[in-house]
Formats: C-alpha cells, structure tokens, sequence
C-alpha cells in the first residue's frame, strides 16, 4: 500500500506536524502506520503523550539497516505508510524516499524556504535517477498564514506553483496543529476548552488528506496508461 515520505532538508520546516495531521485524517477511514525515521524521535515522543487514535500504530526505525523492511512490513499492514524523516541528507532518508509512492516537501513561503524546497526536490529526483525510477514529489506550503498573504508571499507561492507539483491545500499556520505535539493525539482529541480553532484545523487537515488520495489515484492512473 502507498508509502508517503515527509522530508526537507530545511530543519523545522513542518514534516512531523504535517505527517501526525495526514495519518490521523487518513485514519479516520482505514489503518495507517506511522514510521518515526528521524533519530531525533519527535514522532515517538508524540506517540507517548497519549493513547494513538484508532487504527494508527506507529513504528520507530531501527535505522539505515532496518528501515526497508520496516517500509516493507508496514506496506504488508496497513492502508497507508507515512515516514517522518530528518531534516537532512542521510543514507537513513535516501533509503526511505526510495522506498516512496510520494514524497511530501513542507515549505514555508518565504524565498528561503522555496528555495530550499527546489534544492530537496531535486535531490530527490536525483535518488529516483540512480534507482531508474520516477519517485513523484510535491511541495506543501505549510505555517503559511490562513489570512491575507502579503506581496511577497503571494509572488513566491505563485512562482513555485507554476515551476514544480505543488499541493492546492497549504497546511496553515495554527495553533490547533502545534497542540498535536503537547496533547498527542490527532485534532479531534484535542481538549476544546484548550484549544481554538480545532474545526477550522480539521476543515484544512481534511482537504490535505482528500488531496493526498487524489494524489496518489492520478499516479497510478498514469503508471497503468
Ligand atoms: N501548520 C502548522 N501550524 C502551526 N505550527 C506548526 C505547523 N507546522 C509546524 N508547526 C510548528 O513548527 C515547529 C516545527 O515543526 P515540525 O517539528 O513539524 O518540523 P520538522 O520539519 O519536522 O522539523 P525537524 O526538521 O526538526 O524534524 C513545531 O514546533 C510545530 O509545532
Ligand atoms: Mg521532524
């Protein structure tokens, strides 16, 4: 089954966040596991804070050595596979983007940012060539402001957009989706006299979840053509 990667080699660029709000949105309707591939363990560190929402079970690699298996294995299990990995270059993270149906790049929409999206694109691209295989990526604008953007942003998001695959959904910035990392769990679990906004966060999580699907069916429409 899929296998959805979460990388950048920007640090803090939203990869945990984003894959803790794709796999409990997924999970509201079939199994998913979460791979926790980043030796910093963020991942597992959430997975701790409270039970996992139903039909999630998170793995936490063993590293370079296990972690095709473990992809493996996982495939074997569940509906969808989502890999969290470091934000950096490593054999660990070249091994898991091979192992990838779909690679997701969070990316701010400051210049910065853009650019360090396009330079993880084409690294793995770079990966796809030495496997002779097309490894499909796409950006996600993400802690992008659900407001107004201003000029500049508006202009960069415009360029990437019209240059590589980029998500329609941006996962905003919201203080919803930054609790999944003090509360654990998935949006829904959220204590509502804590947290506001959490019906807005679903809104968006759920129109990033629905994109991913559709993602996923157009690739293997094209593989089959
Ligand atoms: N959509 C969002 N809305 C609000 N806060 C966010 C969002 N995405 C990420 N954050 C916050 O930004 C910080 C960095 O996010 P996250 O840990 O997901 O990045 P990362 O790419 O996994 O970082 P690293 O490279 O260190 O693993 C976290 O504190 C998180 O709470
Ligand atoms: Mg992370």
């Amino acid at each position: 089954m899929p296998v959805i990667s979460f990388a950048s080699s920007k640090g803090g660029a939203g990869k945990t966040t984003s894959a803790i709000i794709l796999a409990t949105e997924l999970a509201q309707g079939t199994d998913v596991i979460l791979i926790d591939a980043d030796p910093a363990g963020r991942l597992t560190r959430w997975s701790r804070l409270q039970a996992l929402p139903a039909r999630t079970a998170l793995v936490t690699s063993g590293g370079e050595r296990s972690i095709q298996d473990e992809i493996a294995t996982a495939r074997t299990k569940a509906t969808f596979v989502i890999v969290d990995l470091e934000g950096s270059a490593s054999r660990l993270t070249s091994f898991a983007i091979s192992e990838s149906d779909l690679v997701i790049i969070p990316s701010g929409d400051e210049q910065q940012d853009a650019d360090e999206a396009v330079e993880t694109l084409a690294q793995i691209a770079m990966e796809g060539r030495a496997r002779r295989r097309d490894i499909p990526a796409a950006i996600l604008f993400a802690r992008t402001n659900a407001a107004v953007k201003s000029k500049l942003e508006k202009h960069i998001n415009g360029q990437l957009r019209s240059a590589v695959r980029v998500f329609d959904t941006e996962l905003n910035r919201r203080t919803a989706f930054a609790s999944l990392h003090n509360a654990g769990g998935g949006l829904r679990q959220l204590d509502r006299g804590d947290v506001n906004g959490i019906d807005k966060a679903i809104v968006n999580a759920q129109a990033f979840a629905c994109e991913v699907i559709d993602m996923l069916e157009e690739m293997r429409h094209a593989q089959t053509a």
